[in-house]
């Protein structure tokens, strides 16, 4: 059968989800949904306003102002604040030091999560995040969790901010993705959690496309199931 499934992947920073979601979604010709993306937008507004992150009341009443869009497109998840595209700054270092603590809100949660079940209603969507398989799509027919080693991930990352004006050091990223990943697993707002029925695909050994071919394998042997 030729049904279209949902597609959730959830997993630490660094991991793949989001570079192995987009082929995954083109060769499929399914819907991708960067759900970080919109939490990132949200840090950027946040900083772009002066708040203090801390100030959850405040982080929570700028949201109906922002006028938060997405557009997914085939090669790119766009992301705008009032009418601007703001994808191009959305993954510096300073939103990555405080995405985790905005994305630990549950308004902030409520609101993007709302959005993102309304994009997904279309059908034949791939999503990725860390709350797709237990919160955001909790019926998705294949539901992965994509991880990999903390050195694997920290070098993957390492190796793609190299020669740019965000290059870090490979230590300070490994602490960077640490941090982050301990907030996403122990907040109480919808944790970071490789849910019971999700498949675990430990990426350490494995390169990009046999990660993305195993995927594939996985997506289609869901769909003759259904
Ligand atoms: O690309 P990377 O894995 O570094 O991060 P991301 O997927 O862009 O997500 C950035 C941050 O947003 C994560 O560290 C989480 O704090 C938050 N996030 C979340 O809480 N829930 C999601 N569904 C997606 C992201
Ligand atoms: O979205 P997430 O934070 O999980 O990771 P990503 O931004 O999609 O991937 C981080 C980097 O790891 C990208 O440069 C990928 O090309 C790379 N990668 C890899 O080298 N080997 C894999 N098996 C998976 C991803
Ligand atoms: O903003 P400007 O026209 O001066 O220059 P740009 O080349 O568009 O952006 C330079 C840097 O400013 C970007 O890499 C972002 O860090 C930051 N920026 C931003 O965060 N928000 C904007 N609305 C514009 C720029």
């Amino acid at each position: 059968s030729h049904k279209k499934i949902a597609i959730a992947i959830d997993g630490p920073a660094g991991a793949g989800k989001s570079s192995i979601s987009k082929v995954v979604a083109k060769e499929l010709q399914y819907l991708y949904i960067d759900t970080g993306a919109m939490y990132r937008a949200v840090t950027w507004a946040v900083l772009h306003e002066h708040l203090e992150v801390s100030n959850q009341k405040a982080v929570e009443a700028l949201l109906p102002s922002l006028d938060l869009t997405m557009e997914p497109t085939d090669t790119a998840f766009k992301v705008f604040v009032r009418g601007e595209d703001i994808t191009d700054y959305i993954r510096q270092q300073k939103i990555n030091e405080n995405v985790s603590t905005i994305a630990s809100y549950k308004g902030v949660r409520q609101y993007l999560v709302e959005r993102q079940q309304a994009m997904a209603s279309v059908g034949g969507v791939i999503l990725d995040g860390r709350d797709i398989g237990s919160v955001v799509l909790p019926n998705a027919e294949l539901k992965i969790y994509l991880t990999a080693s903390v050195e694997a991930r920290a070098m993957r990352r390492y190796l793609e901010v190299k020669g740019t004006t965000n290059e870090q050091s490979l230590e300070d990223i490994k602490i960077s993705v640490m941090q982050r990943d301990k907030m996403d697993k122990t907040r109480q707002e919808s944790p970071l959690i490789q849910v019971e029925d999700a498949i675990l695909v430990d990426s350490s050994n494995m390169t990009f496309d046999e990660t993305v071919d195993y995927i594939l394998h996985l997506v289609r042997e869901q769909i003759e199931h259904e």
